[in-house]
């Protein structure tokens, strides 16, 4: 892993909070979740987890309580869902949201920050949370509250990304190979952007190997981890329903990017953290290059897109990480 050098730390600053409530933000916490753990899928985790009705089950970071959705039937009978996040809107929408799936037993929702549960010591049976960690600036912080509001013998269910194992590997797809230099450049990107969100407290992008060091430290054991069960594909004509919504998805991501905003927002977003990872001006310069080199390969990309003749195939990296605080 990179090092972070001192003039880089002096540069980190606290992530904004609220962001997931607007936009691009909100349709990805929506839309990005609608195939992301089959049904099947999720009862083998509810089992690994040790979910049982009756209990008491904290969501941190709960967004709209896409989690909840998840787990409810498997301890939603006499028991109780506490979702927690630190945005006003989101908690207040995820209420709302809650009356379609929490037919029994009890939900509550409380504007609250991670690194300070509102919970008293010992409360819950399993405390969850998706996609937060990766977005923390102090992660341990986190999972040492996690901790904290656990009973003994509960369980802590993690469920977080490694995105820079996943843009470090080859996707095989209809499009002509880039040559192997300009492959192994973009990688290098990749690590340095890595590099570069953490190093200005947006979190790690490849949080999920990360866990179980988080959750070691913090006192839990039995640490264990799967890998989520869906590749990401694409054959045309996209029979499934999963392929028919990722094509749907992409189509919105080429349209939101040729937003003028969005673009500059985007492009400025990028600068920052690459420099902040430690990237070089030769470096930036030689990505400005081969980006303007590869854009008639976006072109076709996007006319694959729009003929509905792009294939892709690659596997996600998205982790469920548990553990257990002893007894
Ligand atoms: C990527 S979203 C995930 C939402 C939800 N877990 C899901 O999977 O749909 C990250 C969530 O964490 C919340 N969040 C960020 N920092 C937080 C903090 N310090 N304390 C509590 N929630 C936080 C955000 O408001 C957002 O709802």
């Amino acid at each position: 892993m990179i090092k972070t050098s001192k003039s880089q730390k002096s540069i980190i600053r606290k992530p904004a909070k609220n962001r997931w409530s607007k936009g691009l933000y909100k349709k990805m916490i929506i839309d990005q979740r609608k195939f992301m753990w089959e049904p099947e899928y999720v009862a083998l985790i509810a089992k690994w987890v040790g979910f049982k009705p009756g209990q008491t089950v904290v969501d941190v970071g709960c967004g709209l309580g896409y989690l909840g959705t998840l787990y409810w039937p498997h301890f939603g009978k006499n028991g109780k869902y506490c979702g927690v996040d630190v945005s006003p809107k989101l908690v207040a929408q995820a209420k709302k949201l809650s009356h379609n799936w929490a037919k029994s037993g009890e939900t509550e929702f409380k504007i609250g920050d991670a690194y300070k549960l509102p919970y008293p010591d010992k409360f819950a049976d399993v405390v969850m949370c998706q996609t937060l960690l990766m977005h923390l600036a102090d992660p341990q912080k986190a999972v040492n509250e996690m901790y904290r509001i656990l009973k003994p013998g509960g369980t802590v269910l993690c469920k977080e990304p490694d995105n820079l194992s996943w843009s470090l590997q080859h996707a095989l797809t209809s499009l002509p190979e880039l040559p192997v230099e300009d492959e192994m450049f973009f990688r290098k990107i990749d690590f340095i952007y890595t590099q570069g969100r953490a190093n200005l407290g947006q979190g790690y992008f490849n949080a999920a190997p990360r866990v179980p060091l988080w959750l070691k430290a913090a006192g839990f054991s039995q640490i264990d981890a799967k890998i989520a069960s869906q590749a990401s594909l694409g054959v045309p004509p996209y029979e499934t329903p999963r392929q028919k919504h990722e094509i749907a998805e992409r189509k919105e991501s080429i349209r939101s990017s040729k937003e003028p905003s969005y673009k500059k927002q985007a492009n400025e977003h990028f600068r920052k953290t690459f420099f902040a990872g430690g990237g070089t001006q030769s470096d930036y310069d030689k990505y400005l290059k081969l980006r303007k080199k590869n854009r008639p390969r976006k072109k076709l990309y996007e006319q694959q897109i729009k003929n509905g003749s792009y294939y892709w195939f690659n596997a996600r990296q998205l982790f469920a990480i548990k553990g257990n605080k002893p007894r």
